[in-house]
């Protein structure tokens, strides 16, 4: 009889990828290039150095390179969390009452409780390498931040949060966590941004978008002294650091002696 695989698969610290997965190499049809607002022309790379960090801008529009190796700093990283398990899901198979062989990776069993680490960490290495005086972002429900927020407090580089207003005042807990690491976390729109001020000034209630949020960080980032913005979905960057999730189940799919007919992945970054 096969052996049954087991609920929980782990690899060992070795079997860690070590370079990253640039999909975008393998892509006959390359996706449509980003336009810059300002010109409706394609953005190169110095375009996106206001922005984003050097090395970050570099990946953004990197179309050619399979693998990209994982600094030796960021791997010692994430071995606090990962490998993550690669799961098999049999009660589900059974409520399902399916033949079908389900398995996931679980990615929350961090102290950020997501995924979200996995990009957050090159994210902020990147930008402390480049000696930036620190970074901002946006946060909705909170776990981008969470994550950034305990990167860059292993980096030791400063984090300004702009959170949803409505998730601030309802999460405290949160914000807490984040502010624990170190970050400063402020209620999205504020009057701290010109962009949060017109917001305000047209309905002092508003309670907030990422859109209204990331707009501040961005806003503070372009006019800040050496701070750069940095983003937990979206981006090519983030598809690439986030290939450390399939890279691992590829391993252990071999290990299994499986190859999946069929992969879903979650949308957001
Ligand atoms: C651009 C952007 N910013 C922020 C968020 C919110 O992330 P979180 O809910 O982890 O704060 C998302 C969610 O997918 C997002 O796409």
């Amino acid at each position: 009889m096969a052996k049954k695989a087991p609920h929980r698969l782990y690899l060992t610290e070795e079997q860690i990828p070590t370079a990253w997965y640039n999909l975008r190499a393998d892509m006959k049809e390359k996706p449509e290039p980003m336009l810059n607002p300002a010109t409706g022309k394609p953005v190169s790379e110095e375009d996106l150095y206001p922005v984003f960090c050097k090395e970050l801008a570099h990946q953004e529009m990197d179309n050619d390179t399979q693998y990209i190796e994982i600094p030796p700093e960021v791997l010692e990283m994430y071995k606090n969390y990962r490998p993550s398990p690669l799961c098999r899901a049999y009660n589900l198979e059974k409520a399902l009452d399916t033949p079908a062989k389900i398995y996931y990776k679980f990615e929350g069993n961090n102290t950020s409780g997501s995924h979200k680490l996995n990009s957050a960490i090159p994210q902020a290495y990147y930008a402390k390498k480049q000696g930036l005086n620190g970074v901002t972002t946006e946060t909705g429900a909170g776990q981008w931040g969470t994550a950034l927020a305990e990167a860059c407090c292993y980096f030791g580089l400063p984090l300004e949060v702009f959170m949803v207003k409505a998730s601030y005042n309802q999460k405290p807990f949160r914000k807490a966590i984040m502010q624990t690491f170190g970050a400063s976390v402020v209620a999205s729109p504020s009057n701290t941004t010109n962009a949060g001020r017109a917001i305000l000034a047209d309905n002092p209630d508003n309670p907030g978008s990422l859109g209204c949020a990331i707009s501040e960080a961005v806003e503070r980032a372009v006019s800040g002294d050496n701070v750069k913005y940095v983003l937990g979905s979206v981006l090519n960057q983030v598809l690439l650091h986030q290939s450390i999730v399939g890279l691992e189940s590829a391993k252990a799919m071999e290990l299994l002696d499986e190859y999946p007919d069929v992969v879903v992945r979650q949308a957001a970054g």
